[in-house]
Order: structure tokens, then C-alpha cells, then sequence
């Protein structure tokens, strides 16, 4: 009969099969729970055989680099190597507001990134690396036998396609056979921390989509905060389970205000929260009067550089979930 315990024990046997004794495996991880549990499940199979590379694009979330290395390293036991690649993956967006130029440049510097630091690692085995670790899931299998149409965009970035063609890697991929509940319950089993199992998706591009228009340094810290405050605020009030994700844009306006007898004129937050199933089609999620007032009035007041905070209340379609 299936369980998640035998499917435990025999996908760690099935990887111990397939890499053999000596084999060595990468694999990116980014802090959420598909690439976490895939990781944590390569951890067991093959030990410090497995090398999980976290780049680290200037583009995350407050704090998310050192939370990733603490729970990875200390609570995981994963090997894991942090990358910073802030400067490069600015350098190359400066200048650029088209979404889907950002997303580009973000996926391609992420492969380049990543790449490099595939070939620092020279494994005690004195092999070379031969597996790429995927964190694809079934919907994202069927998907692609059965379904090629405008999602295929999206699709693009998670991928790495490229680093199997460019580094002769084979792939392996745990997760395959899984829904993203049975991930999630595969994740609590193996002792990945609660709050990772039950997190929001996070896009590949990070924050540069959040910040409308040209991403930068000053940009992504407005972002950064705005987002911070909002997710603390909706924890607090325990409502994070019931919505399906949610985020704060910084929209490229700037709108007159009032601080004391001052006038300012500072930029503007979007808060969009959604309930969905999958992704495809979503409802925006109805807070109740006084919690977006409080969130509002928190990052007017605690962030520099906003003077306005508005709630988006477009559903999808015809909106999407992100701003760009
Ligand atoms: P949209 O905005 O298309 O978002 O309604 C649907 C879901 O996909 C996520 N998303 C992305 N994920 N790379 C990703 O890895 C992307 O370029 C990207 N764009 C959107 C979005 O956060 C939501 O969960």
C-alpha cells in the first residue's frame, strides 16, 4: 500500500540506485518548499554527495538569504553553498523596465551564476559531477506532455533546461510522481520546518517584478519592507493559511502627501492578496476594513519613500497575480 513513509524510503533507494556509490549530485535551492524537500531528500539519500548551490540575486525578500543558510545548514544538515551575485544581476538590470526583458536577464544570469559555481566544486571523490536535482511535480509533468501554450513563458523561468544542455547533466527528480500537498506532507514527515512547508510561492525573478519598472538597490529595499510588513501583519492575524499568496508592488508613481505640517511626494504600494486553487484563475481575498488600515497606516509610516498605499481588487483573469 502507498504511504509517504514507503515512498520515502523507496525514492531514497531509488536515488541510491540510480547515482550509485560514488556519483555527485547539484542542485539549486531557493528557500522554497519543492526545491527545500528535494534537497532534504537528496540529503538522505547521498549524504555530502549532494551539493545544494542558493544564489543569492539581490532580488529576495527581507532577511531570506540567512534564513535559507540557517534552516539548510543547521536544521537540515544540507551541504549548501550561498552565492551572492547581487552587484551582477544589478549591473545587468540597470536600465531595464520591460518584464519580460527583466525576467530574461534574471533567468539567463541565474544559469550563468549558477554554472560557475557548479565547476568550483571539485568533490572529495575527485568525480565529476554528473546529476542535476529538479524539483519537478506532477502537474508540472503532465503540463509539459500535454500542454504548450501561453504558460510556456512562465514556465521558462523555473526551468534550467539550459544548465542540462550546457553542463551534460543528467536529471533526477524526486518529486515527480507528487502533488504539491503530498510535497508539503513529504516536507513535515522529514523534518522541514513548518513555516517553509506552508509558504507562499515566491516567483523565480523575486522582487524584480514587484518593483514596476527599473529595478534598483533604493527600489528593492521600499519593496523589500512594504512586503515585510504586509506578511507580518497578515501572520499576526492568522489569516496567512486562507490566502494563497500575497505581495506588495512599488508602483513607478509618485503621489502628493501630507507627513506633519510637511508635503511629501513619495512613491505608491499596490497590496494584492489572492485565493485560488491553482494559480490559473484567483479571487482577490476580502480583508476585513480595519486590518487593511492597519497595514496601510504601518508602511506609510515605517518605510521611507511611500506616501500612499492602495489594495488591488481585480481578480485573474483578466488581471495576473503579479504586477508585471
Ligand atoms: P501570474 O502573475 O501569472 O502568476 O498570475 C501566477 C503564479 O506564478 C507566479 N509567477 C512566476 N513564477 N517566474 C516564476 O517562477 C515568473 O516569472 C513568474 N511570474 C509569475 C506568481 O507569483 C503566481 O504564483
Amino acid at each position: 500500500n502507498w504511504t509517504m513513509e514507503n515512498f520515502i524510503d523507496t525514492e531514497i533507494a531509488r536515488i541510491r540506485k540510480l547515482v550509485g556509490p560514488t556519483a555527485e549530485v547539484i542542485g539549486a535551492v531557493s528557500g522554497g518548499v519543492d526545491s527545500t524537500v528535494g534537497a532534504k531528500i537528496m540529503h538522505e539519500a547521498i549524504g555530502t554527495r549532494f551539493h545544494a548551490i542558493y544564489v543569492d540575486n539581490g532580488l529576495m525578500r527581507l532577511n531570506e538569504t540567512e534564513t535559507v543558510y540557517k534552516t539548510l545548514t543547521e536544521g537540515l544538515g544540507i551541504n549548501l553553498t550561498v552565492v551572492d551575485a547581487t552587484d551582477l544581476f544589478l549591473g545587468r538590470l540597470k536600465g531595464v523596465t520591460d518584464p519580460e526583458k527583466k525576467r530574461k536577464i534574471i533567468g539567463n544570469t541565474f544559469i550563468h551564476v549558477f554554472e560557475d559555481e557548479a565547476a568550483k566544486i571539485k568533490p572529495a571523490s575527485g568525480q565529476e559531477i554528473e546529476y542535476l536535482l529538479q524539483g519537478t511535480l506532477y502537474p508540472d509533468v503532465i503540463e509539459s506532455i500535454s500542454f504548450k501554450g501561453p504558460s510556456q513563458t512562465i514556465k521558462t523561468h523555473h526551468n534550467v533546461g539550459g544548465l542540462l544542455e550546457n553542463m551534460k547533466l543528467k536529471l533526477i527528480e524526486p518529486l515527480r510522481e507528487l502533488f504539491k500537498d503530498e510535497v508539503r506532507d513529504l516536507g513535515e514527515l522529514m523534518g522541514v520546518p513548518h513555516d517553509l512547508v506552508w509558504r507562499h510561492p515566491f516567483p523565480g525573478p523575486g522582487l524584480g517584478i514587484r518593483v514596476l519598472g527599473e529595478v534598483n538597490k533604493e527600489q528593492l529595499k521600499i519593496a523589500r519592507e512594504a512586503d515585510a510588513i504586509f506578511i507580518e501583519e497578515i501572520k499576526a492575524h492568522g489569516l496567512y493559511k486562507e490566502i494563497s499568496q500575497a505581495l506588495a508592488a512599488l508602483l513607478p508613481v509618485k503621489s502628493v502627501g501630507v507627513m506633519g505640517d510637511q508635503r511629501t511626494y513619495e512613491q505608491v504600494i499596490a497590496l494584492r492578496a489572492v485565493e485560488t486553487v491553482d494559480f490559473m484563475t484567483a479571487d482577490w481575498y476580502v480583508f476585513e476594513a480595519k486590518f487593511l488600515k492597519k497595514v496601510a497606516s504601518r508602511i506609510v509610516n515605517e518605510v521611507d519613500g511611500v506616501a500612499r498605499v492602495t489594495y488591488d481588487i481585480t481578480s485573474k483573469p483578466p488581471a495576473t497575480v503579479e504586477w508585471e
